[in-house]
């Protein structure tokens, strides 16, 4: 997604330029080009040998003074650039991208530039919190720039408030978000994931080997894609995903009441989540004990949230996913009539390798025209990204 990108990467004068570094090595991994703009008060805090060694690019220093301002100057650089991002960023900063001031190398290919402009914020609390910087920060958002607004935290001025750069996993995020094609732009995209619990007693449940790893991936492809997307998560350990809108639930019945309250508005539903078929009839009020436990349990039927959603699909696009362990093609394609499907993934968790917790995956996606689509063997985001472009090729999302 990152690959052969250009970004400029702004790091002024905050305790949090040291943050920097990691911004840099998560940007290169994925295949992106840095070129480090770096102010004087940032020099103050990190060196620019450190810079240039990680970002593998000459640093930027001087409006002025540069080695080579035909190669590197701030309107080659400007021009250049896919995305300008600037991190940490500090109230100076933005008061003087606010104000029009282009008085060095980091304001001047700012303003120059025609790529987004990802800000990320850092700075005590009270002058985050200032009327100044407040008013700058509402004038710049609506002046078109992205922000990735700071954390809450203990800051380095010995307060606590909110002030504290991003994550830099979460920067990095919202710059894979501007640099992706805008393929699902104004789309609302609900997508469930994970397995389901069922209780038995307070302290046992039903559940199954579902990691939610897939349907994360899903979110956060739909996610990169543009649209809005909530995530209805059955309990798994993966973190809430950034910038995506996430419901946690344990059983079957509360999946199926947040499913169905999320996606009354919503243009595409896909269920990639693990919900359990039944659950044990009652769920005990007390923990059961083995010497009374008769070893049956009685078992009722949870409702079909995807054919529930078949039922009264309306315009929405809905995207089943088969957990097969045999009869892969049958059994999808036979899911994909009877839930009334648009599309439908089959899975093979039969192998080690693709199946339930692994992070590859290879796909075969089934659509309502018997027709199918082979998707190879890749890390299951690469594979996530893949299903929402041949649903796009095969104009199931138009
Ligand atoms: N699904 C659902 N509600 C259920 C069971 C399944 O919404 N109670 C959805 C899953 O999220 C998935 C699709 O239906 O998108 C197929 O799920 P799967 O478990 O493969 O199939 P089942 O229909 O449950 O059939 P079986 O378990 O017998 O294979």
């Amino acid at each position: 997604m990152m690959s052969g990108k250009e970004i400029v990467l702004g790091v002024t004068g905050g305790i949090a330029a040291y943050k920097a570094c990691e911004i840099i090595r998560e940007l290169r991994k994925e295949g992106a080009h840095v070129h480090v703009v770096l102010t004087a008060s940032g020099s103050q805090f990190i060196t620019p040998l450190t810079l240039q060694t990680l970002s593998g690019n000459p640093v930027v220093t001087d409006l002025f003074n540069l080695i080579s301002e035909s190669e590197i100057g701030h309107i080659s650089l400007s021009q250049r650039a896919d995305l300008v991002l600037v991190a940490p960023a500090t109230a100076n900063i933005i008061g003087k991208i606010r104000n029009g001031i282009a008085d060095d190398m980091l304001s001047t290919v700012v303003m120059a530039t025609c790529a987004p402009v990802l800000i990320a914020p850092a700075m005590n609390s009270q002058m985050y919190a200032s009327a100044a910087v407040r008013e700058n920060l509402e004038t710049l958002r609506a002046r078109g720039f992205h922000f990735v607004d700071p954390g809450e935290g203990e800051l380095a001025c010995g307060t606590f408030g909110p002030g504290r750069l991003a994550d830099p996993p979460k920067i990095v995020e919202m710059a894979r978000i501007l640099l992706s094609r805008k393929t699902l732009a104004g789309r609302k995209v609900v997508v469930s994931a994970g397995p389901t619990a069922e209780a038995l007693d307070p302290v046992r449940f039903l559940s199954n080997r579902s990691s939610g790893k897939m349907g994360y991936a899903m979110a956060r492809a739909a996610r990169r894609l543009g649209a809005s997307v909530t995530l209805v998560s059955g309990p798994v350990s993966l973190p809430d995903p950034y910038f995506i809108e996430t419901v946690r639930v344990e059983s079957a019945a509360r999946m199926l009441d947040a499913v169905r309250s999320a996606s009354s508005d919503a243009d595409i539903v896909v269920m990639a989540a693990a919900v359990a078929d039944f659950r044990p009839a009652e769920m005990n009020a007390v923990k059961i004990k083995k010497e009374t436990f008769s070893g049956v349990l009685p078992m009722s039927p949870t409702v079909d949230i995807l054919a529930e959603l078949g039922r009264e699909k309306g315009r929405r696009i809905l995207v089943g996913f088969a957990a097969e362990t045999d009869a892969l093609d049958a059994n999808a394609s036979g899911k994909l009539r009877r839930k009334n499907l648009d599309a439908i993934v089959a899975n093979d968790v039969s192998r080690g390798d693709i199946g339930f917790g692994a992070d590859e995956n290879e796909v075969r996606l089934f659509f309502a025209d018997g027709t199918s689509s082979d998707i190879p063997k890749a890390g299951k985001e690469a594979v996530a990204e893949s299903i929402f472009s041949a649903l796009c090729a095969k104009g199931v999302i138009a």
